[in-house]
């Protein structure tokens, strides 16, 4: 048990998931605001079955031809812009990423990626290096370059429009000086489209478009991590696209198959063509039958229950709930998010904006303890994380906006 980072003072033991609702030994039933990997519902009766059907009638590994695998792909790309236009399957986010980095690092002008000074890109030896967010110490790796994450709300030296976007742009050009320098050349920038894991800053207008072109111009690729960000939890199929900025290389994961594990990495053919030229990607379970099948349903889910819609009108929904919260609870200092992601930064006082982290722990708990589950995340652990299940409904909001209502007020 002590290796396992488990959630809360109290760890929840469950045995049953249904829609957004998670059930507990003792048999209590909690509201799921936190989980995003079940996008479609816990246990969806449709992705549940398209699993068992395909274990029933085939389930191999990737190196035959499948009809499903291929009409998933085909599909799959449909929903992106018209030059990203050929994928690899994977099992998991980090090892999607861990192939872009491969690629990035390949195909690129030198060895050096560029990231955030808060994140998480996932668990591989790579990939941990441009995931400071769960490094135990602040840790130096030749090859990597931090930039400060773009947050209008704690905007680097104080500044607003703009200039605080270009000021986030002169340090991404920084990182790539200091790798020409270095004699490392450049890669790539790696960043979760929406900044999910920097506690989802509200982002200064411009600054992705400006900093991913300065990353091509000097012959870097830009890899959108979208594990997160991606299918729908924006109120768009993918989160670049809601950003206005145009990857050349996409990552997917976490909801793709409601919880059974499959990830892709999305890109250009003449890029994948030219990473296929020098290495043999291989992955065993990746893109079998049975992963296709789970991610088919899913979208099939997305599309029939209209759950970008639901994503878009939920989410508003949530936020103006919050704002008018805000009214009445001062600890809200900042309320924001895109779609079905909703962040809620707590002060101890508006105007010094110092982060309520001791507040924050307490009332995720406090919350558990209500019967909702939510999480926190951001620098100063003082973001109410809130991601619910896609199919989450304004009732649903109610319960969850009542709930954080009455816990405030027991601080
Ligand atoms: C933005 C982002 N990318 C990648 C990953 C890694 O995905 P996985 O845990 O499937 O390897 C995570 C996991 O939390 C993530 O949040």
């Amino acid at each position: 048990m002590g290796a396992s980072p488990l959630f809360y003072d109290e760890p929840l033991h469950l045995v049953r998931g249904e829609g957004v609702y998670l059930y507990a030994s003792d048999g209590r039933r909690y509201l799921d605001c936190y989980n995003n990997i079940p996008a479609v519902g816990h246990c969806n009766a449709q992705v549940v079955q398209a699993i068992a059907r395909q274990a029933s009638t085939l389930n191999v590994h990737s190196r035959y031809v499948s009809d499903n695998v291929v009409e998933y792909a085909e599909r799959l790309l449909g929903t992106f812009g018209a030059e990203l236009d050929q994928m690899i399957f994977t099992c998991t986010g980090s090892e999607a990423n861990d192939q872009a980095l491969r690629m990035a690092r390949m195909l690129g002008r030198g060895k050096g990626m560029i990231c955030t000074d808060y994140t998480y890109h996932g668990n591989t030896e790579a990939v941990s290096q441009v995931s400071p967010l769960f490094h135990r110490a602040r840790q130096y790796f030749t090859e990597v370059r931090t930039i400060p994450f773009p947050d209008s709300y704690r905007p680097l030296d104080g500044l607003s429009g703009d200039a605080l976007a270009d000021a986030y742009v002169a340090k991404v050009q920084g990182a790539i000086d200091s790798f020409e320098q270095a004699g490392i050349g450049l890669a790539g920038m790696i960043l979760c489209s929406i900044f999910a894991n920097e506690g989802l800053p509200t982002v200064p207008p411009g600054f992705l478009e400006k900093a991913t072109n300065l990353i091509r111009k000097a012959g870097g690729l830009v890899i959108a991590d979208e594990v997160q960000a991606g299918f729908g939890r924006t109120g768009k199929m993918w989160g670049h696209d809601l950003m206005g900025f145009a990857p050349d290389i996409v990552t997917l994961g976490k909801p793709m198959g409601n919880g059974y594990p499959v990830a892709a990495l999305v890109s250009r053919a003449e890029l994948l063509d030219a990473f296929r030229d020098k290495v043999f990607y291989f992955n065993t379970f990746a893109g079998a039958p049975v992963a296709a099948a789970a991610a088919g349903a899913v979208l099939d889910v997305i599309e029939q229950q209209h759950l970008l819609d639901n994503a878009r009108r939920v989410g508003d929904y949530i936020r103006d709930g919050f704002k008018r919260l805000a009214t009445r609870h001062p600890l809200m200092g900042d309320i924001r998010g895109v779609g079905l992601w909703v962040g809620v930064e707590l002060v101890r006082d508006r105007g010094s904006k110092t982060p309520a982290t001791a507040d924050t722990a307490q009332l995720v708990n406090l919350l558990k303890e209500s019967g909702v589950l939510i999480s926190r995340i951001g620098p100063y652990d003082n973001v109410l994380k809130i991601r619910p299940p896609l199919i989450f409904s304004r009732e649903h909001a109610d319960e969850l906006l009542d709930a954080v209502d009455s816990c405030i007020e027991r601080l």
